[in-house]
């Protein structure tokens, strides 16, 4: 039986798929071999040394001890993706509530609790109505920054409304390129994208490269009547300077799941509490992921989504018995295990060897199960850091 500790409420839907016949799983368990939590920091906490991995369901690790994990062997996993959808469909909310009157209609006709005469409402909202109108965004162009797992979809989305999409991503990966329509029109640069959008959303990651994408400079390459949206991370606008634009009348509207003190209370501000992901379906689908992911590992050595691990995944070999090892990423560490199985005679049927940073990862499937002693001689390998030896298949 494998042991799964559980930290967070981590939804059934995700939890369900740990067949109860091979898994024990629970907040209680004290010597797991794996992990699965949400927010729960394990900073500072003494793990057991049964602990193989650890499943975040969620993308960001930053409640995790990564370093310190990868130079035990211990692989951290994330659920990149997972709430994609979750993201999509508030950013589709987000831009149609920013081009027609609907939040200040509503506001407008909450303010008539006290008409009591239907016929009197109806004139007057006849009368009052043109105030909120607004433009469809059909026809119009949305600019996507950073076509990953969340710009991809939504550029297709658009695409669906009728939109013309550009985008923009100088590290476009293989798997994105293949979700994304050709109808996306690719842009060489960030000044070019926003010279062309009525809508721009942002969907990059915060690291220095991405702080304060918007600035004073880009926001006075686009349309006065542009709408700008940031439901990626605060960091990546300068708020100070979408103010000022707003203020001037060069910029319409800044939609965003990130508020700032000084966007508060401002009528072409629609800010939102990050909200992003949270969606019922976007956390099964995280804990979907994670358990998959882990089961994936315990059951068969592969690696799919860690961030601290390189992808390393082979199907299993009918009959053969797998091992997989970790060790630092030096050279020579593959050559002395195949040779400690060549003296042996075990043969290797299939094999595949990753490496990331500081470390390397190895699967290994094998004619036959080996003996005690040449597991011991592997592991005792120089810079080998662990090593696991698998149920034939
Ligand atoms: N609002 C929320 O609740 C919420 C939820 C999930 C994710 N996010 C945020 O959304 C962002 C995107 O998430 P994702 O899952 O799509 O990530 P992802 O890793 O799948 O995609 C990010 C993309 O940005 C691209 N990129 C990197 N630097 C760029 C640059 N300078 N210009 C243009 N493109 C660049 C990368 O090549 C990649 O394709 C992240 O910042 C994440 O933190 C927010």
């Amino acid at each position: 039986m494998y042991q799964i500790r559980t930290y967070n409420a981590i939804s059934d839907k995700g939890l369900s798929r740990f067949d109860a016949s091979k898994y024990a799983v629970g907040a209680d368990i004290s010597q797991p071999e794996g992990i699965v939590l949400r927010s729960h920091k394990l900073h500072g906490e003494a793990l057991p040394e049964s602990v193989l991995a650890v499943a975040r369901a969620g993308a960001g690790v930053n409640n995790i001890p990564v370093a310190d994990y990868t130079e035990k062997g211990i692989v951290v996993f994330n659920t990149p993706g997972a709430n994609a959808n979750a993201v999509k469909e508030l950013v589709l909310a987000g831009m149609l509530l920013s081009s027609r009157g609907i939040l200040e209609g509503r506001d407008y006709v909450n303010t008539l609790g006290e008409m009591d005469d239907a016929d009197a409402m109806h004139q007057l909202l006849e009368k009052q109505k043109k105030q909120f109108a607004g433009s469809e965004v059909a026809g119009k162009t949305l600019g996507v920054v950073g076509l990953g797992a969340i710009g991809s979809m939504i550029a297709n989305a658009a695409l669906a409304l009728g939109m013309n999409v550009v985008g923009y991503d100088p590290a476009l990966s293989v798997e994105a390129a293949w979700r994304l329509s050709s109808q996306v029109r690719r842009m060489e640069s960030l000044q070019a994208l926003l010279g062309e959008v009525d809508y721009v959303t942002l969907h990059v990651p915060a690291i220095e490269a991405t702080r304060n994408l918007i600035n004073a400079e880009t926001l006075k390459l686009m349309k006065p009547s542009a709408v700008v949206m940031n439901f990626a991370r605060d960091a990546i606008v300068d708020a100070d300077a979408v103010l000022a634009a707003l203020n001037k009348g060069e910029l319409r509207r800044y939609v965003c799941d990130f508020p700032m003190p000084n966007l508060i209370g401002n009528s072409k501000v629609l800010a939102l509490p990050h909200i992003g992901a949270s969606t019922a379906e976007a956390e099964e689908n995280c804990a979907v992921m994670a358990v998959d992911q882990l089961k994936d590992y315990l059951e068969n050595g592969n690696i799919l989504n860690s961030v601290n691990f390189p992808h390393t995944s082979m199907p299993r070999t009918a009959g053969a018995c797998r091992i997989t090892f970790t060790n630092s990423n030096v050279s020579g560490v593959l050559g002395h295990v195949l040779t400690l199985l060549a003296e042996r005679s075990v043969n290797v049927i299939d094999m595949v060897n990753k490496s990331r940073n500081d470390v390397a990862y190895n699967i290994l499937d094998l004619a036959q199960t080996p003996e005690d002693s040449v597991i011991e001689a592997i592991r005792n390998v120089e810079h080998v850091i662990s090593l696991r030896v698998l149920p034939c298949a």
